[in-house]
């Protein structure tokens, strides 16, 4: 089977490509580099170049004729920006996806796997939800997701292609084997945090004690990338056998882990104290939420196999290699996007529930 990975230079990307070469499966990646590293595209087939470009896809096509399936994971995902910056991010993630299906269309795809987003929700009083929850995005970068599904759902209904739709909740770790994992040096979530706390003896702020979770602090649901990579493994040998021309499945740990529960993690896995400090909420954040999984168990076949001391073993000992890794500055970072540097600030894995700051 040969796959086409769009975005697979990205942190998702890239890990989805490599457990697809473990599985056997075939990716040929395409990327504009914007967020994405060229080094995840070492010793693969890579084209450069933009989802919205459809002679580059027809080219991509006609010497991949036998590409069978495509995952979409090509978008700007910094909660901020698209704040900031809700056309761009319209037209980066809405935009050049619409453009991108139809030249998916003309080139006779008749699989699609969407990279979609647990931030599309509102979370019910118990702070779990599942597919059938309340679509509520909060913000444009989750609103062009679920536009997105949207989108995707009416091009189903009458053209020749099915769409699965991944809802993935808190991506944490990186490929066990250390090829690929956060571009990012310094990132911003909370195990990125507590990461920074550990190397350089700084204390790690806990932003708000006082939600309704059990412990009062921040509630999110970490999945290991290679769980995440390893569903779309899973959905790709399956996707014939889902119901009906659209389906969507979320993807996460099935339960929730508290900030102070993962500082307890973090501090168990490096055998070292972590200075803490206590800070109100800020503005903008929300208790979070985890997510049932039974779908994705019946569906896929699939269950995560990694826990939260692998999530944070494994960012660690990326974070020892990223540098060697990736040797220098970033290929390209468009002046649109702003998402390189601006990612550094709050990448949506920091918390995908999150609303907007700036929404009233
Ligand atoms: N990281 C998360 O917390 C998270 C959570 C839920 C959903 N997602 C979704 O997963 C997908 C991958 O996210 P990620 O964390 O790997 O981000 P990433 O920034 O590492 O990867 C995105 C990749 O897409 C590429 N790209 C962006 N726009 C493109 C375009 N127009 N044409 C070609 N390539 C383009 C970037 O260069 C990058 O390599 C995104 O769709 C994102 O919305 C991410």
């Amino acid at each position: 089977m040969k796959v086409l990975i769009a975005g697979g230079a990205g942190y998702i990307g890239s890990t989805v490509a490599s457990a697809c070469l473990d599985a056997g499966i075939c990716p040929v990646i395409m990327d504009s580099l914007v967020t994405g590293r060229r080094e995840f595209t070492a010793g693969r087939a890579f084209y450069l170049g933009d989802i919205a470009d459809g002679p580059l896809i027809d080219r991509i096509f006609a010497e991949h004729p036998d590409i069978s399936a495509v995952v979409h994971c090509a978008a700007l995902i910094v909660v901020p920006d698209s704040v900031a910056d809700p056309v761009g991010y319209w037209r980066a993630n809405v935009a050049k996806s619409l453009e991108f299906v139809a030249h998916l269309l003309r080139n006779g795809c008749r699989r699609l796997v969407f990279s979609s987003s647990a931030a599309i929700y509102r979370a019910g009083a118990d702070l779990t939800v599942d597919e059938d929850s309340p679509i509520d995005p909060q913000s444009p970068y989750a609103r062009t997701k679920a536009v997105c599904e949207a989108m995707f759902a009416d091009v189903a209904a009458t053209q020749p292609i099915r769409v699965l739709s991944l809802r993935y909740f808190n991506p944490v770790g990186a490929d066990p084997r250390m090829r690929t994992g956060l571009q990012l040096a310094r990132p911003t979530h909370a195990l990125g945090q507590m990461i920074r706390a550990h190397q350089e003896e700084v204390p790690f702020v806990i932003t708000g004690t006082d939600w309704p979770t059990r412990d009062g602090t921040g509630l999110r649901d970490y999945v290991h990338v290679w769980d995440l990579a390893a569903a779309h493994v899973a959905a790709l040998r399956r996707f014939d056998s889902l119901p009906g021309q659209t389906a969507a499945i979320n993807l996460g740990s099935g339960t929730g882990t508290t900030v102070r529960e993962l500082l307890a993690a973090f501090i168990e896995v490096t055998g070292r104290p972590v200075q803490v400090r206590e800070a109100s909420r800020r503005p903008g954040d929300m208790a979070g939420a985890c997510t049932r999984i039974e779908r994705a168990e019946r569906l896929l076949g699939w269950r995560p196999q990694y826990d939260i001391a692998d999530g944070i073993n494994h960012s660690l000992q990326w974070a020892a290699l990223r540098e060697k890794i990736l040797t220098g500055v970033p290929i390209s970072i468009s002046a649109g996007s702003l998402a390189a540097t601006a990612r550094a600030t709050l990448p949506e894995h920091e918390n995908p529930l999150r609303a907007s700051p700036n929404r009233p």
